[in-house]
């Protein structure tokens, strides 16, 4: 039996209760239009924890595009059905006041990691990303709190900040749920006309392709640049980035190393949508 949680002061007396009587929580935080990947954080969650808790918050803050934001897909009967199947225990469920009491002055930066990447193509995401979780994990004060690797650099950030200001949470990191075509499960997907969803699946095909060229010992350039040619002749995509990087530092790298953790990182707009993904190279 699911509990709906509205503010602040909901949720601290409700999991006040839990901790209590020594119940681990755990925590999954969300933008709602959720989708098996979601699930899959929440599965992850209700093994490792007590109880658990998923926020449903879309975060006005992190988005550069107000577009973006507006047509952001909300599905919140949907959403609270899935969740209560799952069997998870609470849904917070903030408006934008109760999070935001007027305008939030602090800026979060994160050197390196949020120029790069995302951050070079959405300035201001990052710091949006960073306060609302600093905001959640406070709030929520949970034992866990779960991520997807489909956002790597979020996750980078994530556990930067969790470091940097000593929250006593410890971030689980869950593997990317993808269709059975390798298009990574995504919110945004449902805006995808059928055509556009048909071909969203280069990103991922261009990221299987060039890793397996690279461990063949191919080089990055050369890869990249075939990659970019099939961007190129695919009238429905356009190529933001495709980058390899140490998926710790999010440095950005030519050749592989084995000591290192490595990712191909990659940003492409299908038609009107903006779709990230990655894939781990070792
Ligand atoms: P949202 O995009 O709703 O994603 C919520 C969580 O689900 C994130 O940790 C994301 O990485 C994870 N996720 C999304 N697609 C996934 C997939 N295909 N496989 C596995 N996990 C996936 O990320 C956000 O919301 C926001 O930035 C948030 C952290 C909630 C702060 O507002």
């Amino acid at each position: 039996n699911v509990t709906i949680l509205r503010t602040k002061q909901a949720v601290k007396s409700a999991l006040q209760i839990l901790r209590n009587s020594q119940k681990t929580i755990g925590f999954v935080p969300t933008m709602g239009a959720l989708h098996k990947g979601h699930l899959s954080l929440v599965e992850n969650a209700k093994l490792s924890s007590d109880s658990v808790i998923v926020s449903i918050f879309v975060n006005p803050t992190q988005f550069n595009n107000k577009e973006d934001y507006e047509k952001y897909p909300i599905s919140i009967d949907e959403d609270l059905k899935l969740l209560e199947e799952k069997g998870v225990d609470f849904i917070f469920l903030p408006s934008v006041t109760e999070m935001y009491t007027g305008e939030s002055l602090l800026k979060m930066d994160f050197g390196n990691l949020d120029k790069t990447l995302e951050g070079s193509f959405r300035p201001g995401h990052f710091n949006g990303v960073g306060v609302v979780v600093s905001k959640l994990l406070n709030i929520v004060k949970p034992d866990k709190s779960y991520f997807g690797q489909k956002d790597l650099q979020q996750v980078a950030i994530i556990k930067r900040l969790v470091n940097d200001l000593s929250f006593d949470v410890e971030i689980v990191v869950v593997p990317t749920i993808r269709e059975s075509d390798g298009l990574a499960m995504s919110s945004r997907n449902v805006r995808l006309n059928p055509e556009e969803r048909l071909t969203a699946t280069i990103l991922y095909n261009c990221m299987f392709f060039a890793k397996t060229e690279l461990l063949q010992g191919g080089d990055w350039f050369e890869i990249r640049e075939k990659v970019a040619k099939r961007f190129y002749d695919e009238p429905k995509a356009r190529l933001e980035y495709f980058e390899l990087v140490n998926t710790d530092t999010l440095e950005k790298l030519s050749t592989i190393k084995y000591q290192l953790n490595i990712s191909i990182c990659t940003a492409a707009f299908i038609g009107e949508i903006r779709l990230i993904d990655n894939l781990s190279i070792v």
